[in-house]
């Protein structure tokens, strides 16, 4: 029995990772700061394709909700974890130049994009490695931080600044993990549209359109990036260790 647990899946890019985990045959616990019409829809969604969806609403970002987060999902599912996906995550509190970034903002999504996925993922690997593991499911960790982890803006850099630590829980925790049989993801979506990123969408719209840059010239869908994380969360890339999986569009690829 594949069993998931996906942090922010209630919507937006984490629904479209439980959908396609679905697809792969995973029962998935859905899990959003609170219960919601999104998250019951969600579920039925996932559930409509032949696999099991549970609730389990609640904070990521404080670690002391973490084991009784993981313990509820595997109560409901009836059964152990074998892949967590770390995708819940926040914007910063207000665009502002660097120069004007405020300690409030700074602290809103550290908290949320880096301490959330470097402690989740402490309690999940530790659980992991006190029990026997079957060879035959993939037992993975797989995070989602942004191409904001390695491009800079500086009308976020909060933002960025968090994302590039995730990006180094990913290293840390798969180097860690590696010889337990453990991997561990990062998964850096480009431009996707979805309520986190409605606001900006018209400027980058404008981009894609005038200036071409994303080389598949449209914005990136929750689907998209949820095939590329299931994908990694399914163990179907055996002999990488903490690789960082871009889908971007083409965002970042470098040209000349
Ligand atoms: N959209 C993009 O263009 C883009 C690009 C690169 C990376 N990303 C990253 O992808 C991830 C998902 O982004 P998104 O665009 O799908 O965001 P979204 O549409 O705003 O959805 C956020 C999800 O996270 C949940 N959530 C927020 N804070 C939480 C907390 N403290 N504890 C538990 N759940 C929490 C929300 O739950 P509720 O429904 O209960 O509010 C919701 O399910 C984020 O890490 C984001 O930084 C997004």
């Amino acid at each position: 029995m594949k069993n998931a647990f996906v942090t922010g899946s209630s919507r937006g890019i984490g629904h479209g990772i439980a959908l396609a985990l679905a697809d792969k045959g995973f029962n998935v616990a859905v899990n959003g700061l609170s219960e919601s019409d999104a998250m019951a829809d969600t579920c039925t969604a996932i559930e409509a394709k032949g696999v099991r969806a549970v609730k389990v609403p609640g904070d990521v970002s404080n670690p002391e909700n973490h084991a009784a987060l993981l313990d509820r999902a595997e109560d409901l599912l009836g059964g152990p974890l074998c892949a967590l996906v770390n995708n819940a995550g926040v914007g910063p509190l207000r665009k502002a130049d660097i120069l004007e970034t405020e300690a409030d903002s700074w602290d809103h999504v550290m908290e949320k994009n880096a301490k959330a996925v470097f402690f989740l993922t402490q309690t999940f690997a530790n659980r992991l490695l006190a029990r026997e593991r079957s060879a035959d499911l993939p037992w993975t960790i797989t995070n989602i931080t942004s191409v904001s982890a390695f491009a800079s803006s500086i009308d976020k850099a909060e933002y960025c600044v968090s994302k590039a630590a995730a990006g180094m829980v990913t290293k840390a925790f798969a180097q860690r993990l590696a010889p337990e049989g453990i991997q561990v993801f990062d998964i850096q979506p480009g431009i996707i549209e979805t309520d986190l990123s409605r606001p900006v969408l018209e400027t980058y719209g404008k981009m894609i359109e005038d200036h071409g840059i994303t080389l598949v010239p449209r914005f990136g869908q929750p689907d998209e990036v949820g095939k590329a994380a299931a994908a990694a969360a399914n163990g179907e890339m055996p002999y990488c260790v903490g690789q960082a999986i871009r889908p971007d569009g083409g965002l970042t690829l470098q040209r000349l």
